[in-house]
């Protein structure tokens, strides 16, 4: 505004021209946007190019973290925890169809040797080479701080069936059946009360 009064009074002195004359002298002026209008616009434009632009400088850098050894993302555990947790909220099962029952815990147990010990580890056995250099590393299921003893075994079904994206946590649905699916999540549901003859079966080589 040349006199500084700003954009909005620019605007009602328009309108009121509009309904007075249709034969406003500068007919086209009645079109311009008022000044606050424009710079909000070119705000808007600016920030359209401008974030893809500082995106692609960033990945093209070369200083994005993608080996497993790098430093984690700041805030990065916080924002992938919160999607998954929303989205286990609103698909995990809230009922279990089998019941820890010592043939389910023993079943459990085996598919836990097969397809998680490589990851997830083994009570009273060190971490494997593979566990060591993943990132995010995998919980190590059977020592106290990591079990998921606490998580209904609905949440840790979820999470065996579907895989978690892009941290080698691989989903199960196309290779175990149900009933295995189950008997896994109920193993470590009850990770910290089992009964002594499956903790043996998963220390027990092959
Ligand atoms: C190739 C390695 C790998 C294998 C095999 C694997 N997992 Fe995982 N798992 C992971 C990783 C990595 C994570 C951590 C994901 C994250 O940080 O969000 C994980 C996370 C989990 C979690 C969530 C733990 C928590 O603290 O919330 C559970 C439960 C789990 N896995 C169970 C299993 C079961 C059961 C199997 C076997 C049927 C299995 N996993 C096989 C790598 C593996």
């Amino acid at each position: 505004m040349r006199n500084g009064t700003g954009g909005f009074v620019r605007f009602k002195t328009l309108q009121a021209g509009r309904r007075e004359s249709r034969a406003d002298s500068d007919y086209t002026r009645r079109w311009e946007l008022p000044v606050s209008m424009k710079s909000f616009l070119a705000g808007v434009i600016l920030v359209l190019v401008l974030v893809p632009l500082v995106g692609w400088l960033y990945l093209s850098s070369g200083r994005v973290p993608v080996a497993t050894a790098s430093a984690p993302f700041p805030f990065e555990k916080r924002i992938t925890g919160m999607a998954l947790r929303a989205v286990i909220q609103l698909e995990a099962p809230k009922t279990v169809p089998l019941t820890a029952t010592p043939e389910n815990l023993m079943g459990g147990a085996e598919v836990y040797k097969q397809n998680c010990a490589v990851c997830h580890g083994l009570p009273l056995q060190a971490k494997t080479a593979i566990a060591a250099g993943m990132f995010p590393p995998p919980p190590q299921l059977w020592q106290a701080n990591d079990m998921v003893t606490d998580d209904p075994a609905g949440v840790t079904y979820w999470k065996v069936a579907n895989g978690i994206r892009l941290t080698g946590m691989p989903g199960f649905k196309k290779t175990l059946s149900e009933t295995q699916m189950w008997q896994v999540s109920l193993l470590l549901a009850n990770a910290d009360k089992l009964p002594p003859a499956t903790q043996q079966a998963l220390v027990a080589h092959g």
